[in-house]
């Protein structure tokens, strides 16, 4: 823990924060850190996309497993791309243990985006992943680790468990992680496991532990975690309601503006002075993305702070061009605005939507979607009456929901964030060769001071942009 970032690049899913902004920022002696949300769906649309420039067939070549990476290369690469009208592949969605094509995907995907980002330099890369989204953890990390990730940041949640995964597959270890499944009764088998040599083509030696971050919104969240995890916590990314993404509800009883916003108070105010008592190095981020900001948190005694919404509109992000573009017109013009929308992400938590022509954030584009779910990673484990564990969505079709035992007023708002968000990454999937799937666009409450990276008379900027202006002002 010599040498801590003083500012982290915040992960960005789906595939915003991809390994080229990571990159970029590590080489710059801060923090880059990849998004670890769905890359098994990133990297098998990059392949169908012809793997442009080259990097995947790079990174599929410095592989351990080789017949795992052939395999899979020889499934998915589409010389030259797929037709424009062609629909992407469907690969099977996550379950409990498996299914094992998508456990292998999840492995060289993460392995590929972290090895990508750490090429080139000897800094650290960091990787993020949403703790809600379960299912996908053990074999995910496996391969984060496999490419020698140095971070591993986890909000969304109360990644409590994840510590002793870190520490077991230093050795290629078996791991578990307790699945949360709705209705469970004591006795039900809940805990997912991984074992590292069931994949494993050869021995391998000893992989580095990445420093664990849990990336939280309160203090007594942090003493548990130091308190109660299943090993090493390292610090703490404080991030408040103001910060793009999905943001953790505000305590209390639910109280909302006149938009229909949810409201934060006293109680969501995180107290810096029981943070500075844990004696660990933490991060403050949401709208910390200034110099005087980071000189705030400085003397708040923070290590530094994390930044999402100015590195999303960097040239390196892996935002959809036409989106960034617009953002920053709208935010030049002084009109980027930010909805907390308290119900469109089907995961339950408050997400953070850039209000955006010809994104879902307009309710005719949000309407005209017909309900499909077909990538399903924020599905909800639940217990069927026969005591199996399966898996629901309330934005897949209503009836679909509610024959899993699931309440029709969860149905309510609710958008299929995960094909928007592959699709403002740049992968819309296509139905029957004409309906393209819209995006959707989060950015924090600062989406409009984005322009003031902007270098004079600029239509774009780069993460060496911001990192110099957040240093040096
Ligand atoms: C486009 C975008 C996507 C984000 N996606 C994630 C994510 O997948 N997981 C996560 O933990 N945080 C996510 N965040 C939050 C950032 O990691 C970071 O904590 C936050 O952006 C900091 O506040 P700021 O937006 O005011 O800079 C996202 C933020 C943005 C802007």
């Amino acid at each position: 823990m010599s040498n801590l970032p003083v500012i982290i690049q915040g992960g960005m899913g789906v595939g915003v924060s991809n390994w080229r902004l990571a990159q970029a920022v590590s080489r710059l002696g801060q923090l880059g850190v990849v998004s670890g949300t769905a890359l098994d769906q990133i990297m098998v649309r990059r392949l169908q996309d012809g793997d442009i420039g080259g990097h995947m067939r790079r990174a599929f070549d410095q592989f351990p497993f080789r017949r795992m990476a052939e395999r899979i290369w020889e499934k998915y690469f589409i010389p030259g791309g797929k037709a424009e009208s062609q629909s992407y592949p469907t690969i099977p969605m996550h379950t409990k243990d498996g299914p094992p094509e998508t456990r292998e995907l999840c492995i060289l995907s993460n392995f590929v985006e972290v090895f990508l980002a750490r090429e080139g330099h000897s800094n650290p890369v960091g990787i993020n992943y949403l703790e809600k989204i379960q299912t996908p953890h053990l074999a995910s990390i496996y391969g984060a680790m496999l490419a020698g990730v140095g971070y591993v940041l986890m909000g969304a949640g109360i990644p409590m468990r994840i510590p002793a995964v870190l520490d077991h597959y230093v050795q290629h270890e078996p791991a578990s992680y307790p699945l949360y499944v709705a209705g469970a009764k004591e006795g039900d088998d809940t805990t997912m496991s991984f074992d590292p040599r069931e994949h494993m083509e050869g021995e391998a030696g000893p992989l580095q532990r990445p420093v664990f971050l849990p990336i939280i919104a309160s203090n007594t969240l942090a003493l548990t975690m130091v308190k109660k995890a299943n090993g090493r916590v390292d610090g703490f990314v404080i991030e408040g309601p103001t910060a793009g993404g999905h943001n953790a509800p505000p305590r209390g009883k639910l109280q909302l503006n006149e938009a229909g916003e949810p409201q934060y108070g006293e109680r969501d105010v995180v107290d810096l002075a029981k943070m500075r008592e844990l004696g660990l190095p933490f991060w403050l981020a949401g709208s910390y993305g200034s110099p005087e900001r980071l000189k705030e948190a400085l003397a708040e005694g923070a290590a530094g702070i994390q930044v999402g919404t100015a590195f999303a509109f960097t040239e390196e992000s892996g935002l959809r061009e036409d989106y960034k573009r617009t953002v920053l017109e709208q935010a030049k013009e002084g009109k980027a605005r930010v909805f907390t929308d308290r119900l469109v992400s089907p995961s339950g938590f408050p997400f953070k939507v850039a209000q955006v022509k010809g994104t879902i954030s307009e309710a005719e584009v949000f309407q005209a979607r017909p309900r499909i779910c077909d990538l399903g990673y924020l599905r909800e484990a639940y217990r069927t009456p026969e005591g199996t564990v399966d898996f629901r969505c309330p934005s897949e079709p209503v009836t679909v929901y509610v024959a899993k035992g699931g309440k029709v007023e969860e149905t309510e708002g609710r958008a299929c964030i995960c094909n928007a968000l592959m699709a403002t990454a740049g992968h819309p999937q296509v139905r029957n060769a004409k309906r393209v799937e819209s995006g959707i666009i989060t950015s924090g409450d600062a989406i409009g001071e984005v322009a003031e990276f902007l270098p004079e008379g600029g239509s774009s900027y780069t993460a060496a942009d911001v990192v110099g202006r957040l240093l040096n002002g």
